[in-house]
């Protein structure tokens, strides 16, 4: 028999396109920068979660060059083998200081923490409950532990509340920011309602550096501690990689049993040595926080009145326009007026909640979200 996958491609990719749901990759320079050009043309840039605008700044830039003087290129291995470095070490103490956990397990991506994460931790008997919001990485690792996952409804304390099974070991995992609605989980009325029945486990991606005293999260911000931490680098701190948060003994038993991270080649130390130097610069630069907090005012100011508004208190600004062919074309009417916005559509969100996913950067000025506001309108109108 001939195999099947030709045309198992092939009928996904044209169901996709005859949705309206394919993606295309862009090859842009300056994605992580406010002005990025694509091609001849220039653009300002809402769409990436540099948040805190240090992808570029140059104290970080400067930093992973030292690192690279220092430590050479690659790690050469996985970190059992050769690759963990003082480098590796001092990012991990770094981060235990801030953020008052025993341990910081370091990962190449936040999407391969969580995995790490629940595929180690969870067997055959527990029950893992996740919000239905949740970040794909999240989701797909709970369908493929050993676990039985269910999925409350967002936010919903009550829900959440039933699900949790005293009979069996139970997992509660949620985001501290969520990345494409913007809002926060109820972070402490969860610690109450767990109420010791469960672990609980916050992916706070897109909060910490932004949000709590010296950027130290959502956790933080809420007072309260989760049995679990993924942080992760890809956003605020304008690098990438990832650290799961934990006591002493977890961290023992991943370090022992997490395959991503024993089968896996070690970030680069110099890699490490910047994600330190971002450390600092979160904690010692409250201005680029203060700054996200004046742009936001502007952006409520001149967005409120707009249908499709929803009011966050972090720099994610989903804008829903609700139909998927809709949100496309409005993205594109921006994109003809020199701006850069993501359409988000299924399955990355519910189906009829399409939306632009508008994300504020300290690197942005009032000015810009003044412009943006005025296309936004006139692409409104042109889309109807
Ligand atoms: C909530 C959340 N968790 C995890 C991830 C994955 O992190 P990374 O990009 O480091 O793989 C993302 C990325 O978008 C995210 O939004």
């Amino acid at each position: 028999m001939m195999p099947a996958f030709k045309h198992r491609i092939n009928t996904a990719l044209s169901q996709r396109e005859k949705a309206g749901l394919t993606r295309n990759l862009k090859t842009l320079d300056g994605g992580n920068r406010v002005q990025l050009s694509c091609g001849e043309q220039s653009f300002i840039n809402f769409s990436n979660n540099d948040y805190l605008g240090l992808a570029c700044d140059k104290a970080l830039t400067d930093a992973w060059q030292q690192g690279l003087k220092r430590y050479g290129a690659g790690s050469g291995a996985s970190p059992l083998v050769t690759g963990f470095s003082p480098a590796h070490a001092g990012l991990q103490s770094a981060l235990c200081e801030w953020l008052g956990y025993e341990r910081a397990v370091l990962f190449g991506s936040g999407f391969s923490a969580n995995q790490a994460l629940l595929f180690t931790l969870l067997s055959k008997e527990d029950v893992l409950l996740q919000d239905k919001l949740n970040h794909a990485s999240l989701i797909e690792a709970g369908r493929l532990s050993d676990a039985r996952m269910k999925r409350f409804k967002h936010n919903d304390l009550s829900h959440l509340s039933r699900l949790i099974s005293t009979d069996h070991n139970t997992l509660v995992v949620t985001e501290g920011v969520f990345s494409m609605d913007g809002d926060k989980a109820p972070l402490k009325q969860i610690e109450q309602e767990i109420d010791q029945r469960a672990w609980l486990m916050v992916d706070d991606a897109h909060g910490i550096g932004v949000l709590g005293a010296y950027g130290s999260g959502s956790c933080h911000l809420a007072g309260v501690k989760p049995d679990l931490l993924v942080v992760t680098f890809g956003k605020a701190f304008g690098l990438s990689g990832a650290a799961v948060m934990c006591s002493e003994a977890t961290g023992n038993y991943l370090t022992q049993f997490a395959r991503h991270y024993v089968y896996s080649t070690a970030i680069p130390p110099s890699q490490a040595y910047a994600i330190t130097c971002a450390i600092d610069i979160i904690q010692r630069q409250q201005w680029r926080r203060d700054k996200l907090d004046e742009l936001a005012q502007v952006y409520d100011e001149l967005f409120c009145t707009l249908d499709g508004y929803v009011a966050t208190s972090t720099p994610i600004r989903p804008f829903i326009i609700g139909c998927s062919e809709r949100a496309v074309r409005v993205a594109a009417e921006l994109n003809k007026q020199g701006f850069w916005v993501t359409a988000i559509r299924p399955p990355t969100v519910p189906e009829g909640s399409s939306r632009l996913r508008i994300t504020l950067t300290a690197a942005h000025s009032s000015e810009h979200i003044v412009q943006l506001a005025q296309a936004l309108k006139r692409s409104l109108e042109l889309s109807q």
